[in-house]
């Protein structure tokens, strides 16, 4: 198993991918660490991406000549999109670049008539200098965008190192309100996004420090034996948290453990259905003495289900706290509070009975970084089932509002979503929901 392999994840939010291509044109906003990596006209990747949209672009336009690329203006590799003059237009093209399906795609072409030195530059805002020459609008919405970073900046205990920090923390939150109006306004469900604790992190910090690459190369899986079918029709709706078999929102911090919390939650619900007592176990155990996994760098619940199973159990959250950081193992056979005796894979269809026999396990695309509350239904290309990096515990399902949901117990804190948790649309396998859920099974 090669886990050295680091799948180019990086689309799961285009528009936040967007802003920084903005971001990256404006000279004032540029170079910021953690923006997207310039690259060199020689990088071979590319020239491949570049090749890639001039054919898409000629194969789209119905002039008799064929344009080829003039210019580069801006190259960056968070998505390896170009920019090209052609000598009347400017364009952006976003490539995506599947190098494990040796497959690209055309995310975006836009062009527009090359007047304009800068044709895709928006909202040039200076930021920190009111001048009082700028037009009243501008004004207004800095003094706003200041107001809701302040506000920020309290509620979520927020303190940065120098004033080139703040700014640069600050054109980053700018950047994420124009990204959470844009899921706003393109989700489809009753979703709110917004302003969330994690509104000063670029979208790339935002995955190292919360998401888990692993989950996504699914063929490093290990086959896991298939559930029985034992329910009947499910009813219309179902929740764990009501039948206690949820234990409280837990904090992975800032450690891609999420596959650890996954599988405690499960475990849990599971040993409740069992026992009729409600446990509260360890995920650090599984961070410290899971030799497959790789601690806060990410993990598969298959592998950790089988961990469990040699270790010969779990102790609970009090014998064995989190520390949110991986140490040497410290487990004691003596301490084992709640054991499993295999795991199974539950099926692929998104209907409720089967989550029915405990709270599942399952993987998905991204919880969102500005997720506030309500259902959210994001477009399909922002949830693509073949980037699944987190994972997460279903506890329930049914209706709000008309949109059938997914309940999501997440493990960002109580103050994340909905008192930490995140209701997805359910019924057109959004987000790959339907992917990859297992649960352990306790005899
Ligand atoms: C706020 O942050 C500071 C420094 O990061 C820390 O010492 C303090 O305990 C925090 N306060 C709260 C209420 O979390
Ligand atoms: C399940 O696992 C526990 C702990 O390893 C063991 O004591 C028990 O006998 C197992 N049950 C079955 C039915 O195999």
């Amino acid at each position: 198993m090669d886990f050295g392999f680091r799948c180019p994840v990086i689309l799961c939010l285009t528009l936040a991918v967007l802003a920084s291509v903005l971001a990256d044109l404006d000279d004032t906003l540029m170079g910021a660490p953690g923006s997207s990596v310039r690259l060199s006209e020689n990088d071979p990747g590319l020239k491949k991406a570049l090749k890639f949209a001039e054919d898409r672009y000629n194969m789209g336009s119905n002039t008799m000549h064929v344009r080829r690329v003039s210019k580069i203006l801006s190259a960056s590799k968070q998505v390896d999109y170009t920019i090209m003059n052609t000598e009347t237009e400017v364009c952006v093209f976003e490539v995506w670049d599947i190098p494990w399906e040796r497959k690209s795609t055309l995310l975006k072409q836009k062009c527009q008539p090359a007047v304009d030195p800068k044709p895709v530059e928006t909202n040039k805002v200076e930021f920190l200098s009111l001048s009082s020459s700028k037009p009243v609008e501008e004004t207004e919405y800095l003094v706003e965008l200041l107001g809701q970073f302040k506000e920020f900046m309290v509620r979520y205990n927020r303190t940065y190192s120098s004033k080139k920090d703040t700014e640069r923390r600050l054109r980053i939150f700018h950047e994420n309100l124009k990204t959470a109006e844009k899921l706003q306004s393109l989700d489809l469900g009753t979703a709110e996004y917004g302003v969330t604790k994690f509104s000063d992190l670029t979208e790339e910090e935002f995955r190292t420090l919360y998401l888990n690459p692993l989950l996504s190369q699914q063929t490093f899986q290990r086959s896991m034996k298939p559930a029985a079918m034992t329910h009947g029709p499910a009813p219309p709706s179902w929740d764990w948290r009501e039948h206690g078999a949820v234990s409280p929102v837990k904090n992975q911090g800032m450690c891609g453990s999420c596959w650890a919390f996954s599988v405690t939650g499960n475990i849990e619900g599971q040993w409740f259905v069992k026992t009729g007592k409600l446990l509260s176990l360890s995920e650090q155990e599984l961070v410290d003495c899971d030799t497959v996994d790789q601690a806060c760098g990410g993990g598969l619940p298959s592998n950790a289900y089988e961990a469990i199973e040699k270790l010969g159990g779990l102790e609970t959250e009090t014998d064995y706290s989190y520390t949110g950081k991986k140490q040497s193992c410290d487990f004691t056979t003596d301490k084992v509070t709640a054991y499993i005796n295999s795991s199974v894979e539950l099926s692929k269809d998104e209907n409720g009975d089967i989550y029915l026999s405990n709270p599942t396990c399952f993987s998905l695309v991204v919880c969102p970084q500005f997720y506030r509350k309500g259902v959210s239904h994001p477009l399909k290309i922002f949830c693509n089932p073949w980037m699944i990096d987190h994972a997460v515990l279903l506890v329930g399902y049914g209706e709000r509002q008309g949109k059938p949901f997914w309940a999501i117990k997440n493990s960002w804190g109580e103050d994340y979503g909905e008192q930490g948790y995140y209701y997805l649309y359910r019924g057109s396998r959004l987000c790959g929901i339907n992917k990859m859920c297992s649960s352990a099974i306790v005899n």
